[in-house]
């Protein structure tokens, strides 16, 4: 028993993929990846050397926002597979030393879910509409919106109810109604979702919108849109205090399973000393990162959140996480590309800046070796592995965002980072699956990033991932301790960590390297005489 308490949990130190799984491998040929495909892929994902596959939602839904509009969270959705695939596809991650976690989407249910069926079915005032946030709209009769909220997505977050004076609530899509999380019944009917996914044997849950669930109860108007700053919503809906009892009663859920499970939050709070609320001893186990996913390319800036990320989650005994890239933002491959690589421009098309796409890949092939450096837990986003760029050229009109649709197409959506996985050059769709059927486009570039050329080649980047991880995992990497190195040049940066000294040039000059054997670099041109070149990284090992 004492030993159980003094080993640290998994998820301190564990390196966690993505997995998007519409994109991620298409069993059946229907063009969106399913369940079955995953389980066809879990060798690839174990011989890369991740510790755990988070899982984006594949829940039952008319997949209004990609299966974030959830109708049935007990439920496999027909185009995913079903229940049983489910279970075949955690024990075959489980057999293979790898954990799952699994996406709640708890702020709203789709407007197809048997709850709010009943609720537009009822009165007003009635127990069904209590679940969701309906209120009278303004207006002589009901006819204006309750406040003057914008949805995430684009257009006011309230819909009215056909022939009503009531509107509801949705801080996304109007087919994503949020639920009232002051409602008791709401609280009970989450907490036996979570015993459902938990007695199946899930590790963990992503929480979809942590910082969103309550709003200030009497809904006041709010002038700011839903702009982030310094990636941190700002309003009466973000990061109300009492949003964490509902963490403190999900901890509780989890222990009811043993000391083994976690949740990892997604809150767009800033900053992270803000963010770190969420990972509190009693509440959650992890929030992503976002703050690192934000910093430009730029070596102060990075080395700065890198210590406020440390000293903020330690403060609250958590791990820090590093995320990189998701199904939200531009892949760091295109984004590292742009001539402002801080932003996160929500998609890129043909009219927009265009990455430089080799340089892009350099500098995402460089910042890999530092986010693996670091201690704590990482995240990484199916297909960075392979180096992939987003589709910035897309057609508009393959696009299916519901964002670029709710804003005429002003805000371009994040379909450009969600396009199918190349698996194979020379195949229909790359691999994908076997009919060439897609949801979503791929660029043909793809045929270049495809995994199959890739496991051939010692040089790509998959190969640099593989090495990565199994150095990071040798060294004990994700609980060592980071220590600055004097760098004579402000746009590099040196650390060690344990037995690694990782140097990262990040301008464009070659630099002088310390002393020490090279264990990994990320270009085979990063080094010649004894210096690193630009936008090139080092991982060297004391002899
Ligand atoms: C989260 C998800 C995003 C989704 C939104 C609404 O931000 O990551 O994909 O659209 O929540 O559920
Ligand atoms: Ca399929």
């Amino acid at each position: 028993m004492t030993q159980q308490h003094s080993r640290p949990q998994w998820w301190h130190d564990a390196v966690i993929y993505q997995i998007y799984p519409r994109s991620f491998m298409d069993a059946n040929g229907d063009g969106i990846g399913d369940l079955n495909g995953i389980i066809q892929r879990l060798d690839y994902l174990a011989n890369l050397g991740v510790d755990a596959l988070w899982l984006s939602p594949f829940y039952r839904s008319p997949q209004a926002d990609a299966g974030y509009d959830v109708a049935d969270y007990r439920d496999v959705d027909p185009l995913f597979g079903t229940l049983e695939d489910f279970d075949s596809m955690l024990s075959g991650a489980h057999e293979r030393g790898m954990r799952i976690i699994v996406d709640i989407v708890p702020n709203h249910t789709s407007s197809e879910h048997v709850w709010f069926q009943e609720a537009l079915a009822s009165s007003s005032g009635s127990r069904e509409r209590a679940r969701y946030m309906f209120r009278e709209g303004r207006g002589e009769h009901g006819e204006q919106p309750p406040n003057n909220w914008q949805s995430v997505f684009g257009g006011p977050a309230w819909t009215q109810v056909p022939g009503e004076r009531e509107w509801y609530l949705h801080l996304f899509d109007t087919r994503q109604p949020d639920l009232d999380w002051r409602n008791p019944e709401v609280l009970e009917e989450f907490d036996n979702v979570l015993r459902f996914w938990l007695e199946r044997g899930v590790d963990g849950f992503r929480i979809d919108v942590a910082h969103g669930m309550i709003k200030v109860p009497e809904l006041p108007d709010w002038d700011g849109s839903q702009e982030m700053i310094e990636g941190g919503n700002r309003g009466p809906m973000w990061d109300q205090e009492e949003v964490h009892e509902i963490y403190r009663r999900w901890n509780r859920v989890l222990t009811e399973f043993g000391r083994d499970r976690m949740m990892v939050a997604e809150a767009w709070v800033h900053p992270p000393a803000r963010t770190a609320r969420y990972v509190r001893s009693d509440e959650m186990q992890q929030a992503f990162n976002f703050d690192y996913l934000l910093t430009p390319w730029d070596a102060d800036k990075l080395r700065r959140v890198i210590d406020t990320s440390l000293e903020s989650y330690s403060a609250v005994g958590a791990p820090t996480t590093w995320v990189m890239s998701n199904h939200d933002s531009v892949r760091h491959a295109s984004r590292l590309g742009l001539s402002h690589p801080g932003q996160r421009p929500n998609g890129i098309d043909a009219d927009g800046e265009q990455p430089d796409e080799a340089l892009g890949l350099r500098r995402a092939r460089a910042l890999i070796m530092l986010t693996l450096a670091l201690p704590g837990s990482a995240y990484l986003y199916q297909g960075e592995e392979l180096g992939l760029p987003d589709h910035t050229t897309m057609p508009a009109r393959y696009r299916q965002d519901p964002t670029f649709h709710r804003t005429n197409g002003e805000q371009i959506g994040r379909d450009g980072c969600r396009v199918p996985l190349p698996w194979r050059a020379d195949a229909p769709a790359f691999g994908f699956n076997t009919t060439g059927e897609r949801w979503l486009p791929q660029p043909e570039s793809y045929a270049r990033y495809s995994a199959d050329r890739q496991l051939e080649d010692a040089d790509s980047t998959l190969e640099l991932y593989r090495r990565l991880l199994a150095m990071r995992h040798e060294y004990g990497l994700g609980h060592g301790e980071l220590v600055w190195q004097e760098s004579s040049r402000s746009d590099v940066l040196s650390l060690t960590n344990g037995g690694v000294t990782l140097v990262l040039n990040l301008g464009e000059t070659p630099v002088a390297l310390p002393e020490g054997q090279v264990a990994l670099q990320s270009a085979t041109d990063a080094i010649s005489h004894g210096q690193l070149a630009g936008n090139a990284a080092v991982w060297l090992t004391t002899p």
